[in-house]
């Protein structure tokens, strides 16, 4: 929305510089609302007009800026042109800011901030987003949480800018401790507390044959051979396994369902094992395989091809390792998907193993490895439920729903809804989602559910509090039929200070995009939310003359979409009523 703003500072500064108005649209946002006064709406960074030789960089900045604002010129949209430190601040109409915004907002509400022309190279483009890939049998940690809710994030926002987008979730599903798992199920399993409960069958008794094998010889043998019978394609060790695997993406797949994800294709290691002798055999035709004395096979990724840093991709038995089943994946996902980029979502502790997956791929000659990129996560620690420490995914959105509804039934409003669980655990998600989305995902936190489902501050509830507020508004004073809005009713300080906020949505999104952080649009929203608590207060729908109650709603339903809109793209589901 933004973009009509924008255009017309561009268009007189290419009155002024010549060239497209392309060309400065980069230089113009707008200006982050501050509650204290109105502040002016647009700024024009003239540093970036001096990187981009449009402005010598000669001379002093204060006069430079000073005789640019004097050649800029009011029209009727720009109202006032402001030297300031920074750059050139623009104060534009807000009648036209009103009725364009809330315009627009009405006529395309899912296009809003998305159909920028910020985006507009990005359309179209395909992107390969892997997150979640939990290890079949062992635990689902905070890690895998984490990395579950960032990559919906990615996607969603990835999405919403209209690429399009591949979900992938590369499950741990292939390694020596499959060889456990199937001997371990051969002596303690069951197949009805498989069928009952397969994710906690299927741990309990990777625990304990694990406890088991530790003093028991006989044990560790059975698992290598139940393993080489895997590698070897040995049929009932294989059903045995595919069996373990279906019915763990099976109970996933309900799982991922309550936290509203979805993947497009579950993969995993598995796949890529056979693939890893045609990996290795390309990098030993590429002559980039080096064979150890230890008779291990490594690939030089040094800088200067000294073997300071090496990766090894071979055992000295033969075998196979993470990083080659990494490669055989990426290459295969290359030639599957043909994707323009593939983002991989991990904790950062796996920082050095993508590294060296990209410089494996780079030295493979594939150009593509420049459009992979890793985005690593920090650490959450001490993130327990009732059960204690978090084994698995469902017992922590259990938790969330459960605590949350203990908070909700002491608020009086609880009792109306027709599902106190289910909105209980939308709102316990978003919770968690939020507070984890708050600050730079590369930092590590200290998890506190106490903290996480406050309703007061910064939270999770809050926003879905603000959004049920606004739909109940809206529900209250639901006319029916189109109304028209008059801006002249909107001219108020709160109003504008919601209409400057919603000025920003695009750019917000961009930044979300450009870093892959949430927090931008986590605190656009949260903003967003202070803004509409005051303005509940000082703009009574109820009792105003029909106008100003008419424009009113239009502003509270446009503030609304923004919200709802904003935490889809974070993973949330708004809830109506709560
Ligand atoms: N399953 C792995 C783990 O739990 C994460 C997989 C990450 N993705 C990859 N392509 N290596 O640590």
């Amino acid at each position: 929305m933004a973009c009509f703003f924008r255009r017309k500072v561009a268009a007189q500064l290419c009155r002024i510089f010549g060239h497209k108005e392309d060309a400065f649209i980069p230089a113009i946002s707008a200006i982050p609302v501050s509650k204290k006064q109105i502040s002016p709406d647009l700024q024009l960074s003239v540093s970036f007009l001096v990187n981009n030789g449009f402005l010598s960089s000669d001379g002093d900045f204060k006069t430079k800026t000073e005789l640019l604002a004097r050649q800029l010129k009011p029209d009727g949209v720009i109202e006032e042109v402001i030297p300031s430190r920074g750059g050139i601040h623009f104060r534009i109409n807000k009648i036209i800011l009103a009725k364009r915004l809330l315009e627009q907002l009405q006529k395309d509400p899912q296009g809003f901030g998305v159909q920028s022309e910020l985006f507009r190279g990005l359309h179209g483009r395909r992107t390969l987003v892997e997150f979640s890939s939990p290890n079949i049998a062992k635990k689902f940690h905070a890690g895998h949480l984490r990395s579950t809710i960032i990559g919906n994030f990615i996607s969603n926002l990835k999405a919403a800018l209209r690429n399009e987008v591949i979900r992938v979730n590369y499950l741990g599903d292939w390694g020596m401790q499959f060889g456990l798992l199937g001997a371990g199920f051969q002596r303690l399993g069951s197949q009805d507390k498989l069928r009952d409960n397969p994710l906690q069958h299927l741990f309990d008794v990777y625990v304990q044959i694990n406890r088991e094998a530790e003093n028991d010889e006989a044990i560790q043998e059975a698992a290598r051979e139940f393993f080489r019978c895997l590698e070897q394609g040995d049929e009932q060790s294989l059903s045995l396994w595919k069996q373990f695997r279906e019915i763990t993406i099976e109970e996933y797949q309900r799982i991922y369902k309550r936290l509203g994800v979805h993947f497009d294709h579950y993969s995993g290691e598995s796949f890529h094992q056979k693939k890893t002798l045609d990996v290795l055999q390309q990098l030993r035709d590429r002559g980039l395989l080096t064979v150890t004395e230890k008779g291990t096979g490594v690939v030089d990724v040094s800088p200067a091809g000294d073997m300071s840093s090496y990766a090894t991709v071979q055992r000295s038995d033969g075998t196979s390792l993470y990083i080659t089943r990494d490669i055989a994946a990426a290459l295969d996902r290359k030639e599957k998907y043909d994707f323009d980029e593939m983002i991989y979502v991990t904790d950062k502790s796996q920082a050095v193993h993508f590294r060296q997956l990209f410089q494996i791929l780079q030295a493979m000659q594939h150009p593509w490895a420049e459009r992979c990129h890793h985005v690593p996560f920090g650490l959450v620690q001490g993130m327990s439920t009732r059960r204690g420490e978090v084994v698995f995914l469902e017992d922590v959105l259990d938790e969330a729903r459960n605590r949350m509804l203990r908070n909700m039934n002491q608020s009086r409003t609880t009792k109306d809804l027709d599902d106190p669980e289910e909105t209980a655990e939308k709102v316990g998600v978003s919770a968690l989602i939020v507070q984890d989305f708050q600050g730079p995902i590369t930092s590590d936190y200290k998890f506190d559910w106490d903290r996480v489902l406050q309703s007061r501050g910064d939270t999770g509830v809050f926003l879905q509090y603000t959004h049920a507020r606004l739909r109940s508004l809206i529900r209250m004073h639901d006319g029916g039929e189109e109304t028209s809005c008059d801006p002249l009713h909107l001219q108020d300080k709160r109003s504008i200070l919601i209409l400057q906020h919603l000025l920003r949505y695009d750019e917000v999104l961009y930044q979300c995009n450009q870093e892959l952080q949430p927090r931008y649009l986590v605190n656009f929203l949260m903003t967003l939310c202070h803004l509409v608590a005051s303005a509940h207060k000082e703009l009574p729908v109820k009792g105003s003359s029909p106008a100003v109650a008419q424009a009113r709603l239009h502003l509270f339903g446009g503030a609304c979409t923004v919200l709802a809109n904003g935490m889809a793209i974070l993973g949330i589901k708004p809830v109506d009523k709560m």
